[in-house]
């Protein structure tokens, strides 16, 4: 069993995952390191779901809509491994290890940049540059829509929301979880 820090150690802890999570950026160039380097310490919802304790062991299939250069997935790896290395707070949940993560976007640039960052990845994350209005969703643990679902219509909004309702419920996770903000 992995040795835990004391929740005093968050501060630190958090440090040390913005690092982690944000190396994978550094060989695809400027724009992409200090997007994800600024994103990652300054949006507080990244933080917000390891103190609340949103993410855990039990949500092993991911799928990210709106999923941009693919900042979550390099999240939850980095997670794994200070958790594996025994570097975990006690108050934050165990987290998942190996995620099967889909991230979905619908800008080919972004894709791209996720592929130079993080397809290294292993197990290697799933990238679809697609429309989150018709792609196909996996059946899935975990669905997370961080800033996206505005960018289309009520009509189209209620769309999406069915279909990851439809994945989340053959999924059969009883603790599957739909994280979702618009900020
Ligand atoms: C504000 S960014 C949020 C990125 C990421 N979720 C995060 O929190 O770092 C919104 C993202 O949603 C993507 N997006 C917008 N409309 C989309 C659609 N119809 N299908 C898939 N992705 C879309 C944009 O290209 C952009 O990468």
């Amino acid at each position: 069993m992995s040795a835990v820090m004391p929740s005093s150690s968050t501060d630190n802890a958090w440090r040390e995952l913005h690092e982690a999570a944000t190396v994978p950026y550094r060989k695809s160039g400027s724009f992409a390191w200090h997007f994800a380097r600024g994103k990652l310490g300054r949006d507080p919802v990244f933080r917000g779901l390891l103190e609340h304790r949103l993410v855990g062991a039990q949500h092993s299939r991911v799928v990210d809509i709106g999923c941009g250069q693919g900042l979550f997935a390099s999240l939850l790896a980095s997670m794994s491994t200070m958790q594996k290395q025994g570097r975990w707070p006690s108050s934050w949940h165990a987290t998942t290890h190996g995620a099967d993560y889909t991230g979905i976007e619908l800008m080919p640039k972004d894709v791209a940049r996720a592929e130079a960052s993080i397809g290294h990845l292993q197990p290697a994350p799933k990238l679809v540059c697609a429309d989150m209005c018709s792609a196909a969703l996996p059946d899935c643990d975990l669905v997370v829509i961080l800033d996206v679902l505005h960018y289309v219509n009520l009509e189209a909004q209620e769309g999406v929301l069915q279909r990851v309702r439809d994945a989340l419920r053959r999924g059969a996770n009883p603790q599957a979880r739909l994280l979702l903000r618009v900020g």
